[in-house]
């Protein structure tokens, strides 16, 4: 009988995920509630034959190269920009995500961001926990409509699509800008129309970003960007915190140059940048998007699913790096 392979989780995660882990394998859970840091991780890796780090890890060329027996990274999370891809595929190993499990949590999430910041929900509550609320008054915490506005999607992946969908429920006119246009058919169904970012910009009482982070997207809303929104818009960032700069939100944000912002995602988490703390109109949320118990549990098994495969030598359902089994074949 051969041997359990030996798989490091960097993270606890829900029961019924970690129960299926570890009837397969000899698992081995970093215990603590707080990250687990560098040095741990490194040491942790020494002998697995599989790693499944969350999304705040970094796994790079030195987490790999302390890892001889690796086989395989399964990351628990559809975003990947926490692992070295390149690096990963230069030394043979498969990289997997979970994608689509958390498309309609994460949407779910995005459209709360968009009715929290719009109708002041942040600050609706924390007025009442301060005891300041003395009565129902006409003009009390005015925020906006979300109903029949003009919502702009940055980004119309999986989740961009989710959002669009809730958006028809609340009678929105939907844009959407990419850097591929989506097919007529899919457009036509979501009810979405494509238009490029300048036009987005002008058009859109409320801004949510849905693109990955890659080079091309860090700092994508930026001071330029954001001038070029209205002066009543609405930002919401529920995909990658460095997507959006946010020295310069907060600036604008201060300023007036835009009116509020959504953010479940922030540039150096788990650190908010403290300009945005020191302000009412912005809804911060500690990167929330697929935290709903049948949604974590799903991720755990599907990135279970895919550590195994690969350990088995099969082709994972949900691989990132499609080179590395090509070569495989080859070789
Ligand atoms: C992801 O999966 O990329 C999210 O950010 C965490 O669910």
């Amino acid at each position: 009988m051969t041997a359990k392979p030996r798989v490091f989780l960097c993270s606890r995660i829900p029961d019924e995920a970690e129960r299926y882990l570890r009837a397969r394998t000899r698992l081995e859970v970093y215990p603590g509630e707080d990250l687990i840091s560098r040095e741990e991780l490194l040491r942790a890796v020494r002998e697995v034959d599989g790693l499944i780090p969350t999304v705040t890890e970094r796994i790079d060329a030195e987490v790999m190269d302390a890892a001889p027996n690796l086989r395989v990274i399964a990351n628990y999370g559809v975003g990947y920009n926490n692992i070295d891809v390149e690096a990963a595929t230069g030394r043979g190993l498969p990289v997997t995500n979970t994608p689509e499990v958390l498309t309609e949590a994460t949407a779910d999430l995005a459209f709360s961001l968009i009715l929290a910041a719009s109708r002041r929900l942040g600050e609706g509550e924390r007025y009442v926990r301060a005891g300041r609320w003395t009565g129902w008054k006409p003009t009390q915490l005015l925020g906006w409509d979300v109903y029949g506005k003009t919502l702009g999607i940055i980004g119309l992946g999986r989740i961009g699509q989710a959002v669009a969908r809730r958006a028809r429920g609340f009678s929105m006119k939907a844009l959407y800008t990419d850097a591929r246009r989506a097919p007529a058919r899919l457009e036509r169904e979501l009810g979405v129309r494509y238009v490029p970012m300048a036009s987005l910009l002008r058009q859109a009482d409320i801004v949510t970003v849905h693109a990955p982070l890659m080079p091309e997207t860090h700092h994508l809303i930026n001071a330029s960007v954001l001038r070029r929104m209205k002066r009543t818009a609405i930002l919401v960032n529920a995909a990658r915190g460095p997507i959006v700069d946010e020295k310069a939100l907060a600036a604008a944000l201060r300023s007036g140059q835009i009116a509020a912002a959504g953010l479940d995602v922030h540039e150096k988490e788990p650190s908010v940048h403290p300009d945005l703390l020191e302000l009412e109109n912005v809804v911060l949320l500690p990167h929330l998007g697929s935290a709903t118990l049948e949604t974590r549990t799903a991720m755990g098994l599907l990135a279970a699913k895919n550590c195994l495969a690969a350990l088995a030598g099969k082709r994972p359902p949900c691989l990132v790096n499609p080179e590395v089994w090509r070569s495989r074949r080859r070789g």
